[in-house]
């Protein structure tokens, strides 16, 4: 009963369909986002199709583990004008996807795995680590 207040039942990620679904989902709010719409757009231009895609294998490799993505995700960030408060709104977005669309453990690993990577990229960037 309880469980109907909640909304419809999600499910948990379990395809490479379910993967296109989270990233163009997300960068659908990437892209509207005031604060980092403007730095993609930046670096990426008009032609979104490459990048949605890497993005596609790079998800697919981290949470189906299909070994599709093959690259260096820290190099690309060492360049781009963001700070703490980029990756910040990141993650919100990031979070506030996968919880409108999925649930379960590979969604949690989701979340789990971008927030590592989040903290790893703020270190290489020399932004101290102070949000545990
Ligand atoms: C401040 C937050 C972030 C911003 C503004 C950002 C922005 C970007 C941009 C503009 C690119 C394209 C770079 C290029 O092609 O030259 C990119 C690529 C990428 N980003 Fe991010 N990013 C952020 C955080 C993250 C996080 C937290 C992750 C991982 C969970 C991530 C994973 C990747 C990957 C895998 C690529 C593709 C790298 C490749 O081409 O192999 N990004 N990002």
């Amino acid at each position: 009963m309880a469980d109907v207040e909640k909304g419809p039942q999600l499910a948990d990620i379990q395809t490479d369909e379910d993967v296109r679904q989270l990233v163009y989902t997300f960068y659908d709010k990437v892209r509207a986002d005031a604060l980092l719409g403007p730095v993609f757009e930046k670096a990426i231009g008009s032609d979104w199709e490459p990048h949605l895609q890497i993005m596609c294998n790079f998800w697919s490799t981290m949470l189906l583990y299909s070994g599709k993505y093959r690259g260096d995700p820290m190099s690309k960030h060492m360049s781009l004008p963001i700070d703490p408060q980029h990756f910040s709104q990141w993650l919100a977005l990031f979070t506030a996807t996968l919880d409108s669309l999925f649930k379960g453990e590979v969604a949690d690993n989701a979340k789990a795995r971008a927030n590592n990577i989040a903290r790893i990229m703020q270190s290489m960037l020399g932004f101290p680590l102070n949000n545990k």
